[in-house]
């Protein structure tokens, strides 16, 4: 799939070169072609192209947004999404590591009123981005488990084909405002492994009988 990347730090890259390496074609989408992180990763990786924001979204099958979240409503306002996935990356956190809208509504909501005439759906916040570079555990019979939530059953039917490519078992969990619930999850993993010193490479696991 062609994908358009907005924001192409850590998240960004790790995703990006992940799912280069399994064949999709990569979009930078970045007003600035001096940005440093858009250098750093164009330096990393020759293949990916770089494009204004809404000509990359224009170009583009499916769109990631990876961008600090404080960013996200002067990001998304001005663009048109034309009906396409935009796959939400990002979390708001705010003082302490709390919910950065106060758990009154989630980040990817917020995503969804402003970036108006896309299928927004919650993706790849529940981990740090070491999980997102490497998803290989050959110690164990399973795979770390990547949740999604999104109120369009396509939009998430592509994105559970970029978990697959990533090496996740993709669980929907439901609609777009369950989102509030992984990004609860996000918080416990920051707090756990940025602040506590749990490894960064552990991940949840999904396991039923
Ligand atoms: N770090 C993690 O482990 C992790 C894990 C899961 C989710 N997240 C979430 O993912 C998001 C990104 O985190 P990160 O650690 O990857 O941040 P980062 O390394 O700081 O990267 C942010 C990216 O957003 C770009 N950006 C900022 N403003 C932009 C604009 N107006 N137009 C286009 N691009 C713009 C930056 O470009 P410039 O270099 O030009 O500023 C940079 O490429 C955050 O919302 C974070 O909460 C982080």
């Amino acid at each position: 799939m062609k994908l358009a990347f907005i924001g192409i730090g850590n998240v960004g890259f790790a995703l990006a070169n992940s799912l280069q390496k399994k064949g999709h074609e990569i979009i930078i989408a970045h007003d600035n072609i001096n940005s440093g992180s858009v250098v750093n990763a164009q330096s990393k990786n020759p293949s990916f192209s770089l494009l204004p924001i809404q000509e990359a979204i224009d170009k583009a099958e499916l769109v990631l947004l990876a961008a600090p979240f404080q960013r996200n409503e002067e990001i998304l306002k001005p663009l048109n999404f034309n009906g396409k996935t935009l796959i939400d990356c990002t979390n708001p956190v705010g003082a302490g590591i709390s919910h950065g809208l106060e758990s009154k509504i989630s980040g990817a909501e917020k995503v969804q009123e402003w970036a108006t005439n896309s299928y927004v759906v919650k993706a790849y916040t529940i981990y740090g981005f070491e999980n997102l570079e490497n998803s290989e555990f050959s110690n164990y019979n399973t795979k770390p488990v990547m949740l999604i939530a999104g109120n369009n059953l396509q939009a998430k039917q592509q994105v559970e084909l970029l978990n697959k490519d990533l090496g996740f078992e993709s669980l929907d969990v439901g609609d777009l405002p369950q989102s509030l619930h992984l990004e609860h999850m996000t918080l416990l993993w920051v707090k756990m492994v940025r602040r506590d010193g749990h490894h960064p490479n552990f991940t949840w696991a999904y396991l039923e009988r």
